[in-house]
Formats: C-alpha cells, structure tokens, sequence
C-alpha cells in the first residue's frame, strides 16, 4: 500500500477550541504579539515544541501504575536504568526534570569561565547553560548547513575540519567537552551521520577529550540513518542507536521528546568521579539519585516511551508525515530548509519576507501571522531566539508526537499557503520590553 498511516489509534481525546480572527487579534495584542504568552487554550493546532507535549500509549499509562514511589532505590528507576544501559552501554544515568536540569548539571561540573564547549549547533538552554558558567558556546555545523535550500542527507553534521582547526587555535585544555545534538534542532530539525558522530569521536580521541551527545531525537536520527547512510539499510533503528552512543563518552537526554513522555531527563557518563560530583548536584537541587525530580510513575512512563519509540513503523511514519507537511508547503513555493527534518519543518522566513530585515525579526512576524491567520502557534528560531549567533531567521513548525492526525496538518498546509499568498502584508516587529536573557520567552513586541 502507498498510503502511509498513523500506527495507532485513538482512545481518549481532547476537544479543540477556534476562535474568532477578532478574539486572536485582541490575545495577540495582550501577549505583546509573543506566542508563548498566549494562553494554551487560545490556540487551535500547537506547534510550538514537540517537547512534551507527546500523546503517551497504553502501555505507558499502564506502566504510570506500577510506579514505584519509594524515595530510595525504587523499582521504576531500576527498570528505567536497565532500558537506558541497554540503549546507551553508559556506566551511570542519572534522572533529573528534563534535559536542561541535566546540561546544568554537566557544565556545572565540567566547565569554567574560559573554556569553549563546541557542537554541531547548541540548543538555546544548552548554550544558555554552557555560556551561565562563563564558558563559551561555539556552533561548527558543516558549511553546507548555511545554505537552506542544499538538499543534502545529512545537514546535521558538524565541520570536523573546523572543529580541528578551532583546537589548533585554542588548545585542546581549553575544551572540557565536545557535544553534537541528534537531530540538530536549531540547525533544521537536520540528522547527522554516524560517519561524522565516528570522525568527531576521533577527533576527540586523539585530544583527550570527551564526546557528549545531545540525545534527545537519537531515534528520529537513527531512521535517517537507516534511509540515507550506506551500510545502515539493513539494521534495526535500536542497533543503529546503539552505535551512536558506543562513539560517546556520555549524553544529555529529554525525555520530552523521544521518549514519548511529558517529562523527564537524565544525565549519562561511564566516568565515576564524574558521575559522583553529578549526582552530589543533583541531591543539592533535583533530588535523591534514584528518582532526581520525577515521579516514580515518570521513570517507568519513560522507559516503556525509549522502548516504543525504536519501533520502524512508527519511526517511518515519522519520518514521512514531517516530510508530508514540509512538501506540501515547499512545492507550492514556501521556502522551507531542506529537506524536512524529523520533528519539525522550519520555514526560511528570511527567504520568505525578504523586506523583513534580520533586526525586525522575520521569523516572530511570520509566527504572528500564522497564528492570526489560522490559530497555529510556531515558533520563531533565529534572531529572537539566538542574537548575534543566529545562522538563519527561521519559523520552526514542530509536530507533537502521536497528536495530531493529517487532517490537522492539511488545515496547517491551507493555512500557510494562503499567509504566504498575503505576505507581502507581513509587517516587521519591535522589541519594546525584553527580560536579561532568554529573550524570546518573554519579550513583548511592537508591529511596525
Ligand atoms: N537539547 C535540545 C536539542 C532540545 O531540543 C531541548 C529542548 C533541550 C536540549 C532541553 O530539553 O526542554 O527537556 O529541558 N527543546 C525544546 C524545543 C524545548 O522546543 O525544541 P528540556
């Protein structure tokens, strides 16, 4: 059969809600035209983040059940450490929230003011994390990633040339760690080989120092490497993971996104001195080692999520229904970083509303359009989000894990096509209240 469908159906449901374009115009003015401050309720199809906002299975409300809530040694966390150590081969995994509560805890550990933490391309709480220490963030992501229309297989890659030259320049001392983020989120949702996971792992070999891998999309990757990477066509997306992480010396995980659940994290290392300054850190502020900020029912929601989202059905159905969403918009002339990449389509506003300059935040325009449009909340990822170290002015489309059906993404595919037969309409915006950092949660705009 040629028709791809949801390897799932739907149990329990959630009502959405319209609203009038008068209503969105008078939410819009209230947030400040900033989408994160418009109330969940307020919004139709939520394309924001695929970051906890998963649809979890059966099999995942069942294990939320057996959640053991003992505040020490709790079964839930044993039958999650055994999926991870399965999944990874890291000697220690170690809970916390989510994602960010685990890089806080890495560079806490591993970094001061001086050094250079490099990636293929940094998340915003990840550089936000590494930069809070004193150190500096820097993005090598492969020349050809700058130009959004090059439809190559792997994007996601990091500049190995550049990632040597930047050691010759600064030395290897300087460099705690080397991270590389599978998918590359900030760098168009685009995966990276398992050649260059292995040549940056050499790379850091040689110099001494460690690889980490930003895992939260590591099975979103291991399918693309299974498409697209020769030798890889014939084994399952789980050996494929497997052989990411055998190349890393530890990892940073959300279980927001490829785990299926709503929240949750961990920290892996196979180094023990390490491991035991992690872990003194996050009883000061996550908590004991053996739940570090979740639920017991959390943990095992988890584990059965790592196990479930390794399935090939579902992973190509993934794959392919991102991509249907981004070719029915860049065939019809939206341009879109190619090609579509694995939880989300990102649309080059730049390209889009080239009489929208960078400093007027093309990206967050096109998000306030959409959104007064059709209801749709996006989110902009350029620079709003990333200031001087943005690449590209990009409006990210992220699509929730098992959420929405293709119906509701033809409605998104309508609604874009018909902002983009109006956008020379598309106005520019104006910062007139921003907080510290981490603007683009909260900043308020004026249009233009
Ligand atoms: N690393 C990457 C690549 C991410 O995409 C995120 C979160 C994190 C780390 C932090 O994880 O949210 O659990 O603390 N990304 C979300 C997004 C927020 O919308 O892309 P977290």
């Amino acid at each position: 059969m040629k028709t791809i469908i949801e390897p799932f159906r739907i149990k329990s449901v959630e009502p959405l809600h319209h609203s009038t374009p008068a209503e969105r115009e008078q939410y819009l003015e209230q947030a400040g035209y900033n989408l994160f401050l418009i109330e969940a309720r307020h919004i139709l199809i939520d394309l924001l983040t695929d970051s906890g906002t998963n649809a979890m299975s059966t099999e995942q409300w069942a294990a939320v059940m057996l959640g053991d809530e003992s505040y020490a040694g709790s079964d839930s966390f044993f039958r999650l450490k055994k999926v991870v150590d399965e999944l990874t081969g890291f000697r220690h995994m170690i809970p916390t929230h989510q994602g960010r509560a685990a890089e806080r805890i890495l560079f806490t550990v591993m970094c001061k003011p001086g050094h250079i933490v490099p990636s293929n391309t940094h998340f915003d709480t990840t550089r936000a994390n590494i930069e809070f220490t004193g150190a500096r963030a820097v993005d090598l992501p492969v020349p050809e990633a700058a130009d959004t229309q090059a439809r190559l297989d792997f994007k996601g890659n990091m500049d190995v040339a550049a990632l040597e030259a930047l050691l010759a320049a600064e030395g290897a001392a300087k460099i705690p760690l080397v991270m590389l983020t599978v998918t590359n989120n900030s760098g168009g949702g685009q995966p990276v080989s398992l050649a260059n996971i292995e040549a940056v792992w050499g790379v850091c070999r040689r110099h001494g120092i460690p690889l980490y891998l930003d895992a939260c999309r590591f099975a979103e990757n291991a399918w693309f490497i299974h498409e697209r990477e020769t030798g890889y066509g014939q084994w399952s997306p789980k050996q494929i993971a497997q052989r990411m992480f055998s190349f890393a010396d530890g990892c940073t995980f959300s279980a927001k996104k490829d785990a299926f659940a709503n929240i949750g994290g961990f920290l892996c290392t196979s180094d023990d001195r390490l491991a035991l300054q992690e872990t003194n850190l996050l009883i000061l502020t996550e908590g004991f080692p053996t739940y570090g900020g979740l639920a017991g029912r959390d943990l095992d929601a988890i584990a059965v999520g790592l196990e479930e989202i390794l399935d090939p059905d579902y992973l190509h159905y993934r794959i392919v229904s991102t991509g249907y969403l981004g070719r029915h918009i860049a065939d019809r002339g939206v341009p879109i970083v190619e090609p579509p990449g694995g939880h989300a389509i990102y649309i080059d506003a730049a390209r889009m509303l080239p009489h929208i300059p960078s400093n007027q935040f093309p990206g967050q325009a096109l998000a306030v359009a959409l959104y007064r449009h059709a209801g749709i909340r996006s989110v902009e990822i350029g620079s709003l989000m990333f200031g001087a170290a943005a690449r590209h002015e990009l409006l990210r489309l992220a699509i929730p894990r098992r959420v929405y059906t293709q119906s509701h993404i033809d409605y998104v595919v309508e609604a874009i096509l018909e902002v983009n037969a109006n956008k020379d309409q598309i106005h520019g915006l104006e910062i007139v209240e921003e907080p510290p950092f981490l603007r683009h949660f909260s900043a308020r705009f004026r249009q233009l």
